[in-house]
């Protein structure tokens, strides 16, 4: 099965995310870190905790990563997903021993003790800790073989501003090096995202789940539902584990980091396009089977259950 490391901010479909991710046997997923984004860090790190020992995982360690953007001394975050980040809905505190290091260097540690080229850096939260563990050591950080990213809005419209999506806008610097670090990018940005809808008939059946895993899913779905019904964060998981139901164009791509109503930008150049500025650095997701995402997540969430 394929190495992960899962950098998050949960965030409810950072919980869906998460969960996909421990329930499908083609990942494993060797750590997960979390960043602020949706909350400041506190928060998503022990939303990170507590997702984990739900899932039964409390086994991979979870690591807390950076307060603020790299060019910010405060977190750009939001209420979409509640106070809590969850909803609402309360976990039990996980059981595990919190971790001392820092994401970042938890990523570089991973990097360097995994064989070359087989760990895929999985993010979808803004990208501060992958941009943090860079900078330290790009050459240890260019071991990953691949990183799937859920960010940015190319060709459609942003959700945060006109011209931006949420974790592309709340750490645009980052965002901007992690494209830019030498390392393939799988990008799952609004282009594709806003086609991952989940429908009331879906939440139904994940709330009909038996064990521990199905209720307090579905309680935080209820409470995206109404803000945000998009399954962004599953996408690049989802990829990973069933790529077919999923289509990509490679692009040149960059993010604004300067502009005054435009910050967060991502703009991609196809290869017609003679202005690049570089040679295409992403694959660019532009559409998704949204009954066979939905199907899958179910039937994983379902495995989960039954385990
Ligand atoms: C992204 O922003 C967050 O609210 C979600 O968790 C997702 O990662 C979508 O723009
Ligand atoms: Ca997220």
């Amino acid at each position: 099965s394929k190495g992960i490391i899962l950098d998050c901010d949960p965030g409810i479909d950072d919980a869906l995310a998460l969960i996909l991710a421990l329930a499908s046997p083609e990942l494993d997923v060797k750590a997960v870190t979390s960043v602020s984004g949706n909350r400041p860090v506190d928060q998503t790190f022990e939303n990170a905790r507590r997702l984990v020992a739900l899932a039964g995982r409390a086994d991979i360690p979870v690591f807390r990563g950076a307060h603020s953007p790299l060019d910010r001394t405060e977190p750009r975050s939001n209420l979409v997903h509640g106070e809590d980040g969850l909803g609402g809905v309360l976990l039990p505190p996980s059981g595990a021993p919190v971790e001392g290091t820092i994401a970042a260097q938890a990523i570089l540690d991973f990097l360097a003790r995994e064989p070359e080229g087989t760990v895929t850096l999985v993010a979808i939260g803004p990208l501060t800790n992958l941009a943090l563990a860079f900078a330290m050591d790009p050459d240890v950080f260019r071991r990953a073989e691949r990183l799937a990213i859920m960010g940015g809005a190319v060709r459609v419209p942003g959700n945060v501003t006109p011209a931006a999506e949420f974790n592309f806008w709340a750490d645009p610097l980052a965002a901007d090096r992690i494209l830019q670090a030498g390392v393939p990018v799988e990008l799952f940005g609004l282009d594709v995202t806003a086609q991952a809808i989940c429908t009331p008939d879906w939440l139904d059946a994940i709330a009909a789940l038996p064990g521990p895993v199905g209720a307090p899913l579905s309680g935080m779905i209820a409470a995206y539902f109404r803000e945000d019904p998009l399954l962004h964060d599953p996408c690049p998981l989802a990829w990973l584990v069933a790529p077919a139901l999923f289509t990509s164009v490679p692009m040149c791509v960059r993010v604004e980091t300067a502009g005054h109503y435009s910050s967060g930008n991502a703009v991609g150049w196809t290869a017609e396009r003679a202005d690049a500025p570089g040679p295409a650095n992403a694959k660019v997701h532009t559409s998704v089977d949204c009954n066979g995402l939905l199907d899958l997540m179910l039937d994983r969430i379902r495995s989960l259950s039954e385990r």
